[in-house]
């Protein structure tokens, strides 16, 4: 090999260092601004959070409608959602929190508590029934039991989480 080769000019060195420098500087301003910009999409999904909903001592055995409203955040945008419960408690006082969203197609059910559907719960849309405990009626369009919320309770106050679904019995 000769000793020509492997000489690097002075344009050359100066070439190679400018780039390197410069695509340092890039990188260094760069970085930054691409973590600002995919932020909101590395910050984890706020799970497990959990919302006051209503004092314990105002639940009967009858079910009532809750409602509350929470912060969406999707990426770079926020907006509030409503949230609602159909929320009582048993004879021995076991609070139930369940979603009223209709497990057929995703309308919204009420409570009936009338002779009619005797102490259902009632979807509008094609007629799905829920029993009180959330289980679905048989012969009704919808396949499985009305999802029930996590809760906790602090200083009397009922705090509902994330509604899950459940099992058919
Ligand atoms: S959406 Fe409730 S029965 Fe169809």
């Amino acid at each position: 090999m000769s000793e020509k080769k492997q000489q690097v000019s002075r344009r050359q060195f100066l070439n190679y260092t400018l780039t390197g420098v410069g695509g340092f500087m890039a990188a260094g301003m760069l970085a930054p601004m691409v973590r600002f910009a995919i932020d909101p999409v590395l910050q984890p999904a706020s799970q497990g959070e959990f919302h006051p909903v209503t004092d314990v001592a105002d639940l009967t055995t009858e079910p009532q409608r809750v409602d509350w409203t929470v912060e969406q955040v999707d990426a770079w945008y926020t907006s509030d959602v409503t949230k609602s419960a159909w929320v009582y408690k048993t004879e021995d006082d076991t609070i139930k929190a369940f979603s009223p969203v209709c497990k057929h197609l995703g309308c919204f059910v009420s409570w009936q508590g009338s002779e009619e559907y005797s102490d259902q719960f009632y979807c509008p849309c094609h007629g799905g029934r829920y029993y009180k405990d959330g289980q679905n009626v048989k012969g009704t369009p919808p396949d499985a039991p009305l999802d029930e919320y996590e809760q906790k309770i602090k200083n009397g106050t009922l705090y509902l989480g994330k509604a899950k679904p459940r099992e058919e019995v």
